[in-house]
């Protein structure tokens, strides 16, 4: 990529969850500028950054978040632990090579805020544009940030002599890049003998969209997401982007042999140590097997990335195909009930299920699934 990226707007016009409960990424508020000069008045952070004066006034705060924050190459989020401004992390995209930049506010540090912060921005930015490659360096004295960049995946590039505006003298700073190729791999990822299941990226919505727009799925799934056009599609995949991994987790299904995408499949937590199973496969590619290879692979993950001791699952009340599925992967019949299913507008009839961590585990005589989370 070369030359300024101009990001989208809506990118941070909802809140980006982290791996951190307490922890989430916002647009930035002008109400952000008091907090902003406080966190940023410390010379032990500003020391630590390049074109961060010291002092640091709440003017200097204003000016930024009116000018240079809202500069459309740049994406820049306020983060913040239990409801408060904390500190920022940005993308600054005017350069060849969009450039990662954060610092949090002193009395939060070394409680793995940042790392989850920059997780979910990175995971945001790869996942919901174009952009193949990011940028970033720390000071040779900040070997905090050495850390929370190596953990992202980041490796050294090189070394420049720069100045710190906070500093009075020059200092040497290891550039580090991350492309899209090494972010991928470590990602949560599931492979099965003829499927591989990525998270959902923006690139993928169309081929959702045309999969999904098939008139029989809605009538079918109980609590799959309601996607018929490429808005559709993009506000899932979006919203999939920004949940709090792994307690809720998306997949697209791919078949390894030709890359086609044939369906989607993902979990969330429903409640203490419970998650909820959920799948759908496109109409040509049913009656195979498909979606019980992924549902014995997802829960197999689910289990793993969120040590959850149970899962639970629902289906429509006539849909016997997805029966079998949850019967063959161990799940009992758990009592009947009716669920809102947007497709219809109204209360439908279905089935629930459950299936407990251990019996699963003792039942799983398939083989196990190969899960990479280089991201845990
Ligand atoms: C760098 C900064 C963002 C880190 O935030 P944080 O929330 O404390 O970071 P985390 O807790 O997620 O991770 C810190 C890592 O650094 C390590 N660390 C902390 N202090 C360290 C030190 N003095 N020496 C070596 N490692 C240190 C921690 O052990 C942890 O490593 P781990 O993930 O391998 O366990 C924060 O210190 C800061 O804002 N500093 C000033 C501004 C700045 O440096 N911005 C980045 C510019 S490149």
């Amino acid at each position: 990529m070369s030359g300024s990226f101009a990001f989208d707007a809506s990118l941070l016009a909802e809140d980006c969850l982290t791996t951190d409960v307490a922890v989430r990424l916002r647009a930035l508020e002008a109400a952000d500028a008091a907090p902003m000069a406080a966190g940023l008045s410390d010379l032990d952070v500003a020391k630590n950054l390049i074109a961060v004066p010291h002092p640091y006034s709440p003017d200097d705060a204003q000016i930024f978040l009116r000018g240079p924050a809202a500069a459309p190459h740049m994406l820049c989020a306020g983060l913040t632990v239990d409801g408060a401004f904390a500190g920022c992390v940005a993308i600054d995209a005017s350069g060849p090579s969009p450039e990662l930049g954060y610092w949090l506010a002193k009395p939060h540090w070394g409680r793995g805020i940042m790392s989850a912060a920059t997780r979910a921005m990175v995971d945001l930015v790869f996942s919901a544009t174009s952009i193949d490659k990011l940028a970033s360096g720390h000071f040779v004295d900040n070997a905090a940030s050495a850390s929370v960049l190596r953990r992202l995946g980041f490796r050294p590039s090189g070394m420049v002599e720069t100045r710190s505006r906070a500093r009075a003298d020059p200092v040497r700073l290891v550039a580090m890049t991350l492309d899209r190729a090494t972010w991928a791999a470590g990602r949560l990822s599931i492979d099965t003998p003829r499927l591989e299941m990525r998270p959902p990226v923006l690139a993928d919505a169309e081929e959702i969209a045309r999969l999904a727009a098939d008139d029989g799925l809605p009538l079918t799934t109980a609590s799959t997401p309601y996607v018929r056009r490429l808005d559709d599609a993009r506000a899932f995949v979006m919203s999939a982007i920004r949940k709090r991994r792994p307690a809720d987790a998306s997949f697209c299904m791919r078949l390894k042999e030709t890359g086609a995408l044939v369906g989607g499949i993902g979990w969330k937590t429903v409640g203490p140590d419970e998650i909820e199973l959920g799948y759908w496969l496109g109409a040509d590619h049913r009656g195979v097997g498909l979606a019980t290879e992924a549902a014995r692979a997802a829960l197999e993950a689910a289990f793993d990335a969120t040590g959850a001791a149970a899962a639970k699952a629902c289906c429509r009340a006539t849909n016997s195909a997805s029966r079998g599925v949850l019967e063959r992967c161990g799940f009992q019949w758990a009592g009947a009930g009716f669920l809102r299913a947007q497709a219809v507008g109204g209360p439908v009839p279905v089935d629930r299920f459950t299936l407990g961590r251990d019996v699963f585990f003792s039942l799983r005589a398939w083989g196990a699934a190969a899960i990479r989370n280089g991201a845990a």
